[in-house]
């Protein structure tokens, strides 16, 4: 499917870089495990020698859809969350790319239901073919959950009021169904703004996290890239919150030292994993170029040759 809506690639030469290592004409298989619009995808295959491989993954059909339009030997995908890249042959891969979360022809559709900027079901799916929209959540979930939800994946001061007013509401007048119902009830909520931001913002970033399970996939697929990398091979992560940027400075840091059993002195260490290499901002030019690459930060760490 085509679409008119265009996103545009955030740390593009950067991230290729990174995970190419230097290599003129890298001849290993690579996995874009968020394929998107295939910014990073084909910069990746103009860089590939005629025997590498580049294996992408995007949950979303609609981007499954436009990598139709890449013909390529070379290139495959799957229309799977990545925590499947796990299921590739163990040390077989040369470089694993995450650019995380949505992409701007998600963001800019309103049918999706991502963004408070436009009236719209209130969806939030990345993969639409399975699993419950956030409205469906919404019409039966419990107060604290929607509560915990808001606090802990928007770090939203008002959780719980937001989430009170979203359950009277229901009980009111029947469960929240559109984007706007969700973001009025919010500002109606919230009485302090934080400048130049919509006071919804934290609680759709909530609700989407949430929804497509963000960050239980992110640490999942982080664990399965450490068995599919081959000693030397390449992470690179592309995250744009706080909360993702943790969890994948923090597993860098797990594995990028040597663990020692305070039980047991004298036996040798667990051998480290990674090696961590760079952190990565985008430049003031691109920041000015492309706002939404402002909160970007790419991480990078080398498989290490121990197991
Ligand atoms: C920021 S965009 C990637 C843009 C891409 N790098 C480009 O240059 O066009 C993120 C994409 O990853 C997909 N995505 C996010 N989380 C995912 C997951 N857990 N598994 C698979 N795809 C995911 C989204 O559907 C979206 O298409």
């Amino acid at each position: 499917m085509n679409t008119p809506w265009t996103h545009t690639t955030v740390l593009l030469n950067e991230a290729v870089e990174a995970l190419l290592s230097g290599n003129a004409a890298a001849a290993g298989t690579y996995v874009d495990a968020t394929f998107g619009r295939g910014g990073h995808a084909r910069a990746i295959l103009a860089r590939l020698a005629p025997e590498g491989r580049l294996i992408a993954f995007d949950k979303d059909a609609e981007a499954v859809a436009e990598a139709a339009r890449i013909s390529d030997a070379r290139f495959s995908i799957r229309h799977q969350g990545f925590r499947s890249l796990g299921e590739l042959p163990g040390a077989s891969v040369a470089g694993v790319l995450m650019d995380l979360g949505v992409s701007s022809p998600q963001i800019d559709n309103p049918v999706r239901g991502f963004s408070f900027r436009f009236d719209g079901p209130l969806d939030m799916r990345m993969d639409t073919t399975r699993g419950e929209s956030v409205a469906e959540w919404l019409a039966t979930a419990e107060l604290q959950q929607i509560a915990e939800v808001i606090r802990d994946y928007g770090e939203e001061r008002f959780a719980v009021q937001i989430a009170k007013a979203i359950v009277a509401r229901r009980q009111e007048r029947g469960p929240i169904s559109t984007t706007t119902e969700l973001a009025e009830l919010v500002a109606g909520t919230v009485k302090t703004r934080e400048q130049g931001q919509n006071p919804a913002t934290r609680t759709f970033q909530a609700f989407r996290i949430f929804i497509n399970a963000e960050l239980e996939e992110l640490q999942q697929a982080l664990e399965a890239s450490l068995s599919v990398l081959q000693p030397g091979g390449r992470l690179a992560v592309i995250s744009f919150h706080s909360l993702e940027d943790r969890i994948v400075k923090q597993f860098i840091a797990k594995h990028s030292k040597e663990v020692y059993d305070r039980r047991a002195p004298f036996a040798a260490p667990k051998v480290m994993k990674l090696n961590a290499l760079e952190r990565i901002k985008p430049s003031q030019a691109e920041v000015s170029g492309n706002p939404r690459s402002r909160s970007a930060i790419l991480r990078v760490a080398e498989r290490t040759e121990a197991n």
